[in-house]
């Protein structure tokens, strides 16, 4: 018994100090070119997932129901705020989206049309930690966070054509 405590008493300090080491002579490499761990992604999707599952907004939804002056508004700021790293219509995919460690989904190839509403709401609200998207609580207002929901949950085949015709813009990167 008491070899077998010794036994468990050992590999916590092995472990507590090599994890120090990792730390302190910097053995992760830290460019944003470096190849993931194993396992990174899913590790930090499954928190992701469940942090987003706990908090996200619940329906009914506010400032609803969309019309198509919503999907309008929030077409104008994504070309602002979010082509740049997610693409639009208009424009080849930048050199800054291009050289992420996490690389941003390109909404012309792969929307988030079937995602719930409040799930889309949480990620522009709150942005991903260590990754490029910001939290875009405090910048944007509760409204517009909704109308840029709204619009991409339409679907960017489906616009109002006021609205396709933004999508069309260029992001100006
Ligand atoms: C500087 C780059 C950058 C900007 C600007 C940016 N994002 Fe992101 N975004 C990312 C990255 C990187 C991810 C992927 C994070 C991950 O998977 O861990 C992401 C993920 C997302 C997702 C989740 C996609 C999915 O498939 O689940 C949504 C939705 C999203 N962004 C919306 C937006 C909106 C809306 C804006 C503008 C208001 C925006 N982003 C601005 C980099 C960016």
């Amino acid at each position: 018994m008491r070899g077998y405590l010794w036994g468990i008493v050992t590999v916590v300090v092995v472990l507590i100090v090599g994890g120090f080491a990792v730390y302190w002579f910097a053995l992760v490499p830290m460019g944003a070119d470096a190849r993931m761990f194993p396992n990174e992604k899913k590790m930090a999707n499954h928190m992701v997932n469940a942090t987003i599952a706990r908090e996200e907004p619940q329906p009914p939804y506010p400032f609803g129901p969309t019309t198509d002056a919503t999907i309008l508004a929030g077409a104008k700021l994504y070309i602002t705020n979010c082509a740049v790293c997610h693409g639009s219509a208009g424009s080849d995919q930048s050199n800054m989206s291009k050289g992420q460690y996490v690389a941003p989904p390109q909404f012309t190839k792969h929307g988030v049309d079937d995602d719930p509403e409040g799930e889309t709401y949480w990620k522009i609200e709150h942005g991903y930690r260590f990754t490029g998207m910001p939290a875009f609580k405090g910048t944007l207002t509760e409204e517009q966070i909704w109308q840029l929901t709204y619009f991409l949950k339409r679907g960017m085949d489906k616009l109002p054509p006021a609205a396709d015709a933004v999508w069309h813009q260029p992001h100006g990167d």
